[in-house]
């Protein structure tokens, strides 16, 4: 059995990699062109890698060429918000062309591959205080370029499987976190704040943005389990919840960050962390997924973020 892991360099895409390979899988993945090896140096010699520029037919053609995968898990994404904003054509670009690009390789070459594509619980958008733990038939009002991108990926996949048969499961992640989480995401940009004071490399000033929005957080090693359990049972042309159905207030999650730490440090509103609009509350139902495949989260908030911080305390 072969695996392919778009941006297996990123967050999500080094614990897949590490888990798939415990389970026997060989793993093959892409990076861009100047791509940073820092999360799978570990793994280099047990995995595949190809350069390979998504936007780019040609090169994606070659790739699966070479790999012909039997499972395929697309994460590779612009994944910040905020930045949609700043470049809302080039997330939408970066986003959907990959994906096309990808799905159109597997159609041209006439592959039977399963194909997880890695959708957002930021296409539920702007959720009514009545439709709170959200199932996958909510309706999908999204507030940010960068949610329209993955409603765009989401029935692209969609389409794909209609048309022309593909194994495709899109799962739809609420927020996620765990060693090696980006610096520009919430859990991660807190707790690199509070390593910093610690360490004496910043004054003893942590800036935060909206405290008050309410996120539903899973650790990143239980969410790899669930993708990859997601093509061993789910079925083609389904979409799955993944989520923890807990909810936390951003706030929270400074709190309990604080309250691994001796520091004594002062919270400060940064202005320009605040968002043109802030999904207020997303926390999800993952009832079907948890039917289809007998996965729950294993690893607590609480867990997951201690470990964030062991992992900047160690960086
Ligand atoms: N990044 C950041 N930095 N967010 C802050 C800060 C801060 O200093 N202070 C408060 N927040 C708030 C944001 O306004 C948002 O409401 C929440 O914390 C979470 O922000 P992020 O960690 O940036 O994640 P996100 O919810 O925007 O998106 C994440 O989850 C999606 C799934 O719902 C990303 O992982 C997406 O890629 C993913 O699709």
């Amino acid at each position: 059995m072969k695996a392919l892991i778009t941006g297996i360099n990123g967050f999500v895409g080094s614990h897949l990699a590490e888990h798939l390979l415990e389970q026997q899988i060989e793993v093959a993945g892409t990076i861009r062109n100047h791509s940073t090896l820092q999360h799978i140096r570990h793994l280099l010699p047990d995995i595949h890698l190809y350069e390979c520029e998504l936007r780019d037919p040609q090169a994606v053609e070659q790739m699966m060429i070479e790999v012909r995968p039997d499972l395929i898990y697309h994460l590779a994404a612009q994944s910040f918000v905020p930045v949609s904003w700043d470049s809302p054509a080039e997330t939408m670009i970066n986003n959907i062309l990959g994906q096309i690009h990808l799905l159109e390789a597997v159609r041209k070459l006439g592959l039977s591959s399963k194909v997880l594509i890695a959708c957002s619980s930021e296409e539920y958008g702007q959720v009514e205080e009545d439709e709170v733990p959200v199932k996958e038939t909510n309706p999908l009002r999204p507030i940010s370029p960068y949610a329209v991108s993955k409603i765009a990926q989401n029935y692209l996949g969609y389409q794909y499987y209609k048309t022309f048969g593909q194994h495709i499961i899109r799962t739809r992640t609420f927020n996620h976190t765990g060693p090696r989480r980006g610096e520009q995401f919430v859990t991660s940009n807190f707790a690199k704040q509070i390593v910093e004071i610690e360490m004496g490399l910043k004054p003893p000033v942590l800036y935060v943005g909206n405290l008050d929005a309410q996120r539903d957080f899973t650790d990143v090693r239980d969410v790899v389990r669930a993708y990859r359990m997601a093509l061993q049972y789910c079925e083609a042309g389904e979409i799955y919840n993944i989520a923890s159905g807990q909810c936390h207030e951003i706030r929270e999650v400074l709190q309990t960050l604080l309250g691994y730490s001796t520091a004594t440090i002062t919270i400060e509103e940064d202005k320009s962390r605040l968002r043109p609009s802030d999904v207020k509350v997303l926390v999800g139902d993952y009832s079907k997924f948890h039917k289809q495949t007998g996965w729950k989260p294993e690893i607590s908030f609480e867990q997951s973020l201690e470990d964030l911080l062991r992992y900047w305390r160690t960086e």
